[in-house]
């Protein structure tokens, strides 16, 4: 049983004990096991976060083949958390719950992670805490920065894409969100169309360095429509139409190539900001302690800066990269947050392949390669 020997959470979350629980994370291509200790300060300490990343797996088929992801992370579970056993240097013994990812994802991921984590469970009578994948993104800065409620979070990566209002660690409101591809989606389908490398952000970013982004004039999409929903669908066949009409003798030049990049990405940012800009504006009122950007995509040197200078006085938050994007640490907090709420799962526990964090908000048309998640 954990261990009693804390006092008050700083953030408002009754918290009388160290709590310290082994994290699975298996819904997409990273298999990831980390340990996460909860200490009497009430603040997260990541004693481990192992990730075993699946990218030359999928490498000659153009995107994440289910099939490869879950044979891969039923094959790799049990090696991830015995090396984040060890890195942490706990035993199972030391572990007081498991905290899983439930959903949603890829479903034959999630469900090897699920059944793992339940065979531990059982082996050594810990409680079982199933946790939204969305929720561990979201709580996030929770962990790396200790923020308060209510704030305010983009979440943007290559399958996700949303805003979301972080009321408490168990309510959260959707104020919008992709309704086709996600940017990091976008960034790798541009990048195939101009022959750059998978995944495609890093090297368009690079490329657009180089380039000029008031060349092409590329739609911002939905910017005429009021609210926050987001869609990159038709910016992807712009730059394709755009593409074609620079070719040279059937080749595109390689100026054309980075002036191409740099317009893309410009309208990434600039769509993005102005989002976030009126996500800000609807939230004012509540003084978010926060606007805190995760995901792969904000990695994105220019777009943190157009992030940057919308967020005004509100406090701009972007955890290290490795927290940002698919890990385990994430799960095991979020379940810490979970369990201080008093949530516990059992052995009934299901493997999800949608589960909106908002269930009030209505459904998005598409949310991502990795299937219509959120
Ligand atoms: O969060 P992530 O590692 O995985 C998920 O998709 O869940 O995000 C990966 C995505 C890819 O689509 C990748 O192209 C994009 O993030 N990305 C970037 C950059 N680095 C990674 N997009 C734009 N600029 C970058 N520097
Ligand atoms: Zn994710």
């Amino acid at each position: 049983m954990p261990r009693v020997v804390g006092r008050a959470h700083p953030n408002g979350n009754a918290c009388d004990m160290t709590l310290t629980v082994l994290g699975i994370e298996s819904s997409c291509d990273d298999t990831s096991a980390a340990v996460v200790r909860r200490g009497s300060d009430g603040r997260g300490a990541i004693l481990s976060n192992v990730v075993f990343g699946q990218a030359d797996l999928h490498a000659g088929f153009g995107g994440v083949v289910p099939e490869i992801a879950a044979r891969a992370h039923a094959e790799r579970l049990d090696h991830c958390a015995e090396a984040a056993l060890s890195r942490a240097d706990v035993t199972l013994g030391g572990i007081d719950a498991i905290a899983v990812t439930a959903g949603p994802g890829l479903i034959g991921g999630v469900m090897a992670g699920v059944m793992f984590a339940k065979g531990l469970a059982a082996a050594t009578l810990r409680p079982l805490i199933g946790v939204n994948h969305l929720a561990g993104h979201a709580l996030t800065p929770r962990l790396t920065d200790g923020v308060g409620f209510p704030y305010l979070m983009l979440l943007a990566s290559g399958g996700h894409c949303q805003f979301l209002l972080v009321e408490a660690a168990d309510r959260f409101r959707r104020l919008g969100g992709t309704i086709d591809d996600a940017p990091g989606e976008a960034f790798d389908k541009v990048a195939k169309l101009l022959g750059l490398g998978q995944p495609g952000g890093p090297p368009v970013e690079e490329a657009a360095r180089r380039g000029d982004p008031a060349r092409f004039a590329l739609p911002r999409p939905l910017l005429d429509r009021p609210g926050c929903d987001l869609s990159f669908s038709g910016l992807k066949t712009a730059v394709l139409r755009a593409r074609d009409g620079a070719l040279v003798d059937g080749a595109l030049p390689a100026q054309a190539r980075d002036d191409l990049c740099a317009s893309f990405q410009r309208a990434v940012s600039e769509t993005l900001a102005e989002k976030s800009r009126r996500a800000l504006a609807e939230v004012a009122h509540l003084s978010p302690s926060c606007f805190a950007v995760a995901g792969g995509v904000a990695a994105n040197t220019e777009l943190r800066e157009a992030l940057g200078d919308v967020a005004g006085a509100v406090p701009m938050l972007a955890p290290p990269l490795a927290l940002c994007t698919d890990n385990a640490a994430m799960i095991a907090w979020a379940g810490i947050e979970r369990w201080d709420l008093g949530h516990r799962d059992g052995m009934d526990l299901g493997a999800r392949p949608r589960w909106p964090l908002d269930s009030e908000a209505a459904p998005l048309i598409g949310s991502g390669r990795k299937g219509a998640k959120a």
